[in-house]
């Protein structure tokens, strides 16, 4: 884990200095990130990751899912306009607010958390810190925090005046979608195969609800017949919570072997077909560069940890505004003025 660590800390000094290698061919972000570098706010607000860390401690304290909330908050936030911290707006003008979209309605959660983590910063620092960074920074704890691996975040994003429910629809992956259609979306953000299978194995922690899996359960294409990849005793077990129709929202672990534990047993789960998401289990049975790193990550947890720090910092570099684009918002739920 140190060697790791530093390793990251070695990557993240050299991006700080020249930019260069972390702007290659291999990594289009999608957009500008050479601006961001984790010491941002190291003058004009020393404490800033200090009081997240703090106030997200404190949030996953009281309830061990608020880290996987927060972790897909950040990806719903990246995958659309950038990380700029667009899904956290409520519709007020001319703005329709992302929280409605198909991805996020009834589902994504979290958002009172933001509001305090942006409280403490905007006491402790008015004005400094964007909740676009403020977001990213908790994503990170959340990993940490659950007992996974932690990296240092390039800083210096600023907060849109804009958000984009269309977007949100049609830029983030349905649970339904097959492997190719989720990895376009993936690629059309910058990022590869290597960080899609690595990014999912953030449904090591978390949960689903029933909505989002009862496809499979029941009427997998279309025909009445359910999925007959998925483990049966698995199905049988999920059926009793997920019936038919009605219990939309109950709820059932992504990671049945431990939901709020940062782990790699995400991929054993896809080894033996008890991924519970469709959109999970095609990571193993569609595509064969995707079903080697399944395994790999599945051996090795090092390699696993080492990889999803790499790829959330690719993720989270994906379009940010910076300079005197945008804003920093008083508050993450509304423009300011
Ligand atoms: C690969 C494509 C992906 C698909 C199709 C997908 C889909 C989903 C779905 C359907 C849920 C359950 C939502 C509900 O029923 O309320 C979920 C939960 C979750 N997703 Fe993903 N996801 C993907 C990738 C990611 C990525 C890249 C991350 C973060 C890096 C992520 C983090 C999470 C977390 C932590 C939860 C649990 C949230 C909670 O318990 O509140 N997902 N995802
Ligand atoms: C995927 O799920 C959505 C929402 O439940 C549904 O409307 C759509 O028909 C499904 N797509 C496929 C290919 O099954
Ligand atoms: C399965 O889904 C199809 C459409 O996707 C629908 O026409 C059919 O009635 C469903 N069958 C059952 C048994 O629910
Ligand atoms: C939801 O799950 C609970 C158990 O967790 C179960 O008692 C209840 O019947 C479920 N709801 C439906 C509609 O099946």
């Amino acid at each position: 884990m140190a060697k790791i660590r530093s390793f990251l800390v070695l990557i993240s000094l050299a991006c700080f200095l020249t930019l260069s290698i972390c702007d290659d061919d291999e990594n289009h972000y999608g957009g500008n990130t050479g601006n961001l570098f984790p010491s941002f706010y190291s003058r004009s607000c020393p404490k800033a990751e200090e009081i997240v860390r703090s106030v997200v401690a404190q949030a996953v304290a009281r309830e061990t899912r608020m880290a996987a909330s927060l972790m897909r908050l950040h990806f719903h936030d990246c995958f659309v306009q950038g990380c700029d911290g667009s899904l956290l707006l409520d519709s007020s003008g001319s703005i329709v607010t992302e929280k409605s979209s198909n991805p996020n309605s009834r589902s994504a959660r979290g958002f009172e958390v933001v509001d305090q983590i942006k409280a403490a910063l905007e006491n402790e620092c008015p004005g400094i810190v964007s909740c676009a960074d403020a977001l990213t920074l908790a994503a990170r704890d959340s990993s940490v925090l659950t007992g996974g691996p932690s990296w240092m975040v390039p800083l210096g994003r600023r907060d849109s005046t804009s958000a984009s429910l269309s977007g949100s629809n049609n830029n983030i992956p349905a649970p339904n979608n097959t492997f190719n259609t989720i990895l376009s979306r993936f690629n059309r953000q910058g990022l590869d195969v290597t960080d899609m299978v690595a990014l999912s194995g953030s449904h090591t922690i978390g949960f689903s609800r029933c909505t989002s899996f009862r496809q499979r359960l029941y009427n997998q294409s279309g025909n009445g017949a359910p999925d007959t990849t998925l483990e049966q005793s698995y199905a049988a077990n999920l059926r009793q919570r997920c019936p038919r129709s009605g219990g939309d929202q109950n709820l059932s672990e992504l990671d049945i072997n431990s939901a709020g534990r940062f782990d790699n047993s995400y991929f054993k789960n896809l080894i033996e077909n008890m991924g519970l998401l469709n959109s999970d289990e095609v990571l193993f049975s569609s595509n064969e560069e995707s079903r080697e790193l399944v395994k790999e990550y599945a051996e090795d947890q090092e390699e696993f940890f080492e990889q999803f720090a790499e790829s959330m910092i690719k993720m989270g570099n994906i379009s940010p505004l910076t300079g005197s684009s945008g804003e920093i918002r008083k508050n993450c739920r509304k423009i300011n003025s």
